[in-house]
């Protein structure tokens, strides 16, 4: 076991908490949580994790590991606690840097004091040296009003990653498209892995299934429109991926069955709903859900804040798992929630 630093984007950081304990869960890995703060998460698990994390996730944007930890006060000298041969191992050179993640601003909490107060702590216990180009270790910090975790960067993800998938770029447009970094979200939360099938029941476009496909999970798509069906097969094809998509109607389900579901149903200013209400569309969807997502899978559906998924998913039985808020426009804001097949 090692102690992994998972640090969250500034937008929807439980989003990114939730994201690790279902990579966690799908790989089988246990996760005890160290310590809980809204933009990170310590946590002592497989090293394996870091890794997953990093080739998987969405909402994560740094991974550390060895990490160590130290009540931010009495500062600077609580700094001494902090074991660099440890951290750094036999590297010779080290870059630092590191975020400070609770808004309150004192002059010892500011990176750059921090930075330069360990960066003295690290030539005091190691003469090791700064070098910016091509450091042997790379440090990264993170500072809150109650701690300072120090840990051997492993990894980060930019969000400039997901930039191709666009929907602007898409061969096929449609206004209501998901952002791809939500989609990839969907997919993690939905708890499936390579070989697995993914439904998405309102694919649209096929950002989902685009997602799900990029990690080798079998993507599974259906939409009422048929230009939808044309379309999102046609994104699939832009990325050299493929997905069976079919035309049908998400209130009688043309699947079998499916080891995770992830979709965002029609609600916004641009969806059309067929002249259904999203409440009927979702109550007859998750009847079928009991039978056709497999036995403790995983589903994820996206819907305006105002509508009671949690009621409809107890009325069919499904178990309610999580749920977080994304803003997205003065009009709109959007609920999560994560179901179990019981
Ligand atoms: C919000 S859009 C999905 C957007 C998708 N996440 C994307 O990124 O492109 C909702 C989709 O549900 C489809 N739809 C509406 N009613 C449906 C129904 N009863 N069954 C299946 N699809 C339906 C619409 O045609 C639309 O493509």
């Amino acid at each position: 076991m090692e102690t992994l630093l998972f640090l969250f984007p500034g937008d929807r950081p439980s989003f990114g908490a939730e994201e690790v304990r279902a990579l966690a869960e799908v790989y089988g890995l246990e996760l005890e949580p160290v310590v809980s703060h809204q933009r990170f998460l310590i946590a002592r698990s497989r090293s394996w994790l870091a890794d997953i994390v990093l080739q998987r996730a969405a909402l994560v944007r740094v991974v550390g590991i060895g990490v160590q930890i130290v009540p931010r006060l009495p500062f600077p000298s609580t700094l001494q606690q902090l074991d660099f041969d440890a951290l750094m191992g036999d590297s010779r050179t080290y870059y630092l840097e590191g975020v400070r993640v609770d808004r309150k601003q004192t002059a010892d909490t500011r990176l750059m004091t921090v930075l330069q107060e360990l960066g003295k702590q690290i030539l005091f216990q190691t003469g090791k040296r700064v070098s910016a180009a091509r450091p042997d270790c790379r440090l990264f910090v993170v500072i809150s009003k109650q701690w300072v975790v120090v840990a051997r960067k492993k990894g980060e993800i930019r969000a400039k990653f997901f930039k191709q998938r666009c929907p602007k770029y898409r061969k096929f447009r449609h206004p209501a498209a998901m952002d791809p970094i939500t989609n990839r979200w969907m997919v993690n939360v939905a708890r499936v892995k390579k070989g697995d099938l993914l439904l998405d029941p309102f694919c649209g476009t096929g950002g989902v299934l685009i997602e799900a496909a990029l990690l080798g999970v079998k993507p599974l798509g259906v939409d009422l429109d048929p230009r939808m069906v044309r379309g999102s097969i046609e994104n699939l094809k832009m990325y050299g991926l493929h997905a069976e998509v079919v035309r049908g109607d998400a209130r009688y389900l043309p699947v079998r069955s499916a080891d995770g579901v992830a979709t965002d149903p029609p609600y916004g200013r641009h969806a059309s709903t067929w002249g259904a209400t999203l409440r009927e569309l979702l109550r007859k969807l998750f009847t079928q859900l009991r039978g056709v997502l497999r036995h403790r899978g995983y589903a994820v559906v996206a819907a305006p804040q105002e509508l009671p998924v949690r009621v409809l998913a107890a009325e069919a039985d499904l178990e309610y798992v999580w749920e977080g808020l994304q803003y997205v426009h003065g009009g709109l804001t959007r609920r999560f929630v994560i179901l179990r097949n019981m």
